[in-house]
């Protein structure tokens, strides 16, 4: 499952961070297996699609400010002429590129009502990109033209799914979306759920990942990233996990999914 290639040049591989559950860790997903990925020494570019800019927030870039954001990539009238150079950035870490958001990402749906091949904006964008191994786009938690074209444009879909006993809440609104762009898409969406959160602790957790792992089969990552406070610490530091604790546990998961998404 490589990524494509266009007038035979190899293209980045696109990983969409989806669910439309708030709060089950798709920006920490995408910023904890992009520093994992950066770090087994890949080119990668994280593009915040969230119009609450929570993953740019994390790495302290904020949309006052800023001369373009990943919204502009939709706005220009041809994919050739996607504002790439103004809009990435390189946040403190320097382990890998942003494209960060703002909060005009929330108007594209009324932006691009008329636009013919409006889904197709940001794979057509990312094909005339720059060179990156990587690129993950964290998604919003809700539909709307920005999700269709990041599952539009993914190679693979990641969907993190918290452990807990609502863990398919949510999912049921993305299988939805998926099926009716499956319908008129030339091969259907790849997709492997991520348990996330986990609590060893708990028995309720235990029986969750049981039946995740009942339901979703293989498509399920083999790697369960389990609760880990420096997440947060490293949220409210402006780092990447493996900057503020290389160490840690969850680090450790990260780079485990790493190696399995590179496998695929
Ligand atoms: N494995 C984990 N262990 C502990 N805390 C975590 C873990 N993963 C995420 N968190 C924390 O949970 C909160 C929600 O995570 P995150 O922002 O990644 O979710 P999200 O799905 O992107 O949310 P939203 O739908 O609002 O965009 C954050 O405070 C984050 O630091
Ligand atoms: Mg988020």
């Amino acid at each position: 499952m490589g990524g494509r290639a266009v007038a035979g040049v190899a293209v980045a591989r696109i990983l969409a961070i989806a669910n439309q559950k708030g709060g089950v860790g798709k920006t920490t997903t995408a910023l904890s297996l992009a520093g994992a990925l950066a770090l087994a020494g890949r080119r990668v570019l994280v593009m915040d699609l969230d119009p609450h800019g929570c993953a740019s927030a994390h790495l302290g870039v904020f949309p006052e400010g800023l001369a373009a954001s990943a919204a502009d990539l939709f706005l220009a009238q041809e994919a050739g002429q996607a504002p790439w150079d103004k809009v990435i950035r390189q946040p403190g870490s320097g382990l890998f590129d942003l494209a960060p958001s703002c909060p005009r990402l929330a108007d594209l749906d009324l932006d691009l009502k008329d636009r013919k091949g409006k889904g197709i904006v940001l794979r057509q964008a990312l094909e005339s990109g720059p060179g990156y191994d990587h690129v993950l786009l964290d998604c919003p938690p809700h539909t709307g033209v920005v999700l269709v074209n990041a599952l539009v444009a993914a190679d693979l879909l990641i969907i993190p799914i918290q452990t807990d006993f609502l863990a398919l809440h949510g999912v049921r609104h993305l299988f939805d979306t998926m099926r009716a762009l499956n319908r008129v898409l030339p091969r259907p969406i790849a997709y492997r759920a991520l348990a996330t959160m986990f609590d060893r602790r708990a028995k309720a957790c235990l029986r969750v990942l049981a039946l995740l792992r009942d339901k979703f089969g293989e498509r399920m990552f083999q790697t369960v990233i389990g609760l880990d406070t420096k997440f947060r610490e490293a949220s409210a530091a402006g780092k990447v996990v493996q900057e503020l604790a290389p160490d840690c546990r969850g680090a450790g998961e990260y780079a485990r999914l790493a190696e399995e998404v590179a496998a695929l």
